[in-house]
């Protein structure tokens, strides 16, 4: 690939940020795909978003290889290789740091089955696909939220099949976010056929019975990054945690810990559940425990 050409960043102003899209840089502001893409018209693409920590990525080579088991999943060929990849994203987080901005920020990717001659469902023959990245500031994450933990709500999981593919069809995500939201939560915890399955944007966590509990992958939870992170400091650790079939909304209710983990939030406490609190209603010892873990393991 080309080095690419140089924009000037301020990622305070979001708008401003370097974008890149098919091999050329400009400001966010600026980046433009077709109307025709199918990424806007049918939601027909996959998507990453990679937390940077002082510069460095945070466990990239994952985020790499979920990235290429989403496009096999859409079966749409992977536009580069994992070396590519990370240097493309690596000359972006460099393009969007500077005095103002010391490279703690996330970076978006996405990529869509690319732009067709004409709206048509069916998947067209030769096509390139059309990788778009930018980078947002990552701003620490509120005190309040750390002293107090999050509310969140049990909503039914309407989403299609294949959530483990990180697809960009997220509407019913956002609306179950809007129902949290509009609830005073934070996020909203999805059940499927009597388990929790995960957060709208993120993997749940509970801690019954002093066991570390998450719900074992399946085709309908995202592989979380953050939650193998999780699951890789309590094996460290020796904290005793398993995968499990069903983690049912009343099994996470009298839970005495609850957590939600994701790129973007990292981990947070639910302290309160439809309206009840989880456990004594603040972050726990465990809770205590792994946020500091890892918060090491990120900048280390
Ligand atoms: N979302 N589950 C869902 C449905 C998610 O959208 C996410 C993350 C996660 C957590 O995955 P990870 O730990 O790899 O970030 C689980 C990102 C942050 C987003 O959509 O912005």
């Amino acid at each position: 690939m080309q080095p690419l050409p140089a924009v000037a960043t301020d990622l305070n102003d979001p708008l401003m940020s370097t974008a890149y899209v098919n091999g050329s840089t400009m400001p966010l502001s600026e980046a433009r795909i077709s109307v025709l893409d199918r990424g806007f018209l049918f939601a027909d693409s996959v998507y990453e978003v990679i937390p940077v920590y002082a510069g460095r990525c945070f466990r990239l080579t994952d985020h790499l290889h979920r990235l290429d088991n989403s496009l096999t999943g859409l079966r749409i060929g992977n536009p580069h290789s994992i070396a590519q990849w990370s240097s493309l994203i690596g000359e972006l987080i460099t393009r969007n740091t500077d005095e103002k901005n010391t490279g703690d920020l996330s970076v978006y990717v996405q990529v869509t089955r690319g732009a067709s001659p004409r709206r048509d469902h069916r998947l067209p023959e030769a096509i390139k696909p059309t990788v778009v990245a930018f980078c947002q500031s990552r701003a620490p994450v509120d005190a309040t939220i750390l002293n107090s933990g999050i509310r969140a709500i049990t909503r039914p999981d309407t989403r299609w099949q294949h959530c483990s593919i990180k697809s960009t069809s997220l509407v019913a995500n956002i609306l179950a976010a809007d129902e949290a939201r509009a609830a005073g939560a934070t996020e909203a915890i999805l059940v499927r056929h009597g388990g929790v399955m995960e957060g709208t944007s993120s993997n749940v966590f509970a801690v019954i019975d002093g066991q570390l509990l998450t719900p074992a992958l399946r085709d309908s939870i995202l592989p979380g990054i953050t939650r193998a992170a999780i699951l890789a400091i309590a094996a460290r650790d020796g904290i005793d945690h398993a995968e499990i079939e069903t983690l049912t909304p009343d099994a996470l209710r009298a839970a005495s810990e609850v957590w939600i983990t994701s790129s973007t939030r990292e981990i947070f406490a639910v302290t309160r559940l439809d309206d009840a609190p989880i456990g004594d209603g603040q972050p726990g010892p465990l809770w205590t425990r792994m946020h500091s873990a890892l918060q090491a393991m990120t900048y280390e």
